[in-house]
């Protein structure tokens, strides 16, 4: 099927190549008044309105409207089995959200709950939350595993991603999270952990092809860089690149030890050192920022202007999850980046889509608008601009979403 988009008033994010320094950040690809061809839900041809081809193809008229590529959310935990809104409550009256960890709640509380619910529950609560991002503007996402920790749970929770990637309307990728935190049945044996986790857990996970990549929370009073650096050699001779939680509330190491082991991301980071920043200079890391894990805990906002400074490549993503980051809007961490941690819209919109695209290893498909990739993007309201995403705080932007070249809606 083929179909022509015309009176698009401004094509955003045409540029297909990965953004590092300063200046490639700052810079968003245009093209105005302008049609976009579309042909079996790929981009085939872009062109100005003023050469508009003659043939009798159908066309869509966007009557003036903008449209951009929709969003990568390259961080997310959307496969959970309830809210933890007592533990919001818990916050609001003083307790930290490391206090509540400690008192077995937080990602423990959120394992008891995960264990109880069926395959067939967790799949259609995520599968909701994945058509509820897609209206903010998400059109590719990353699920962590990592409320099992038990080697049948993590299992389970694979397979539910497993099947959300071959039911869900956009590219889904996985990532093993085992090592999220030390279950109570191997209280303060973290070691005797990692060995379940390599010798169970990581051979299934490598045989029935149930993960793309591995994480760990490497933090105090989680894991250490021992214990990194152990996960990241699994994960390597198991097939599966390292996308580590690492500098959340303290910096212990984590970055220089995600560098040596050939990781992909480093992810959270809103504590740096001018240590990891030189590592983080001298690696190929994507550093990944959460503002909204930021927002909702009231810690520090990763500092992006130092890491666009340093041209190391700056990535946006959700971290929706019921604990730190109870939302996937990703026109929230837009907003939020603009406000808190000082990007520009160019840079926010680059963090979120291409760049965002290359983390997620879905470059190819997504993350711009480029002949070739999917038709999948979002169009504006009318008047809306680039800038328009962090501005409009919590209002209406998106008009319309479209994913392969089809208007969605949800069915
Ligand atoms: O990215 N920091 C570790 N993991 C999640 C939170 C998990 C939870 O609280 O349920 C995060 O913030
Ligand atoms: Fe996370």
């Amino acid at each position: 099927m083929k179909r022509r988009f015309t009176n698009i008033g401004t094509i955003y994010g045409l540029d297909h190549q990965l953004k590092k320094d300063a200046q490639s950040m700052a810079h968003v690809e245009t093209m105005h008044h302008a049609y976009m061809e579309v042909s079996d839900g790929n981009i085939i041809g872009l062109g100005s309105m003023d050469n508009l081809p003659s043939d009798q193809i159908e066309q869509v008229d966007l009557g003036g409207r903008s449209i951009a590529p929709l969003f990568v959310d390259c961080h997310t935990h959307i496969v959970f089995a309830e809210p933890r809104v007592r533990e919001f409550e818990d916050r609001l009256k003083g307790l930290s959200y490391q206090e509540i960890a400690e008192r077995g709640g937080g990602i423990l509380n959120s394992a008891r709950k995960l264990a109880e619910q069926s395959e067939e529950e967790l799949f259609a609560h995520a599968m909701d939350r994945i058509h509820e991002v897609i209206l903010t503007g998400t059109g590719a996402i990353e699920i962590k595993s990592g409320y099992g920790l038990s080697p049948e749970a993590e299992w389970k929770m694979l397979r539910v991603i497993r099947r959300l990637k071959d039911e869900a309307p956009i590219p889904v990728k996985a990532t093993f999270l085992g090592a999220h935190a030390i279950p109570e049945r191997f209280a303060g044996n973290a070691d005797a952990y990692l060995d379940e986790i390599e010798q169970v857990m990581l051979p299934v996970i490598q045989q029935d092809q149930l993960a793309d990549y591995i994480d760990i929370f490497c933090e105090q009073g989680y894991f250490n860089l021992g214990h990194t650096e152990r996960i990241l050699k699994a994960g390597k001779r198991h097939g599966l690149k390292g996308r580590i939680h690492v500098n959340q509330f303290n910096s212990i190491g984590g970055i220089q030890t995600a560098a040596e082991n050939d990781a992909l991301s480093v992810e959270h980071l809103e504590v740096l050192s001018d240590e990891d920043l030189n590592t983080l200079r001298n690696s190929n890391l994507f550093a990944v920022a959460l503002p909204g894990c930021s927002f909702f805990l009231k810690i520090p906002y990763t500092p992006a202007r130092q890491l666009i400074e340093a041209a190391v490549p700056l990535v946006l993503a959700s971290d929706y999850n019921p604990g730190s980051a109870p939302t996937g809007n990703l026109l929230f961490a837009f907003s939020l980046a603009n406000v808190y941690m000082g990007l520009l819209p160019t840079e926010a919109f680059n963090a979120l889509t291409i760049n965002a695209a290359y983390c997620l290893e879905v470059e190819d498909q997504v993350g711009s608008i480029t002949p070739d990739k999917r038709a999948n993007f979002m169009v504006l309201k009318p008047g809306c601009e680039l800038a328009s995403l962090g501005y409009n705080v919590a209002r209406p932007v998106i008009d319309e979403i479209y994913l392969n070249g089809s208007r969605y809606s949800r069915t």
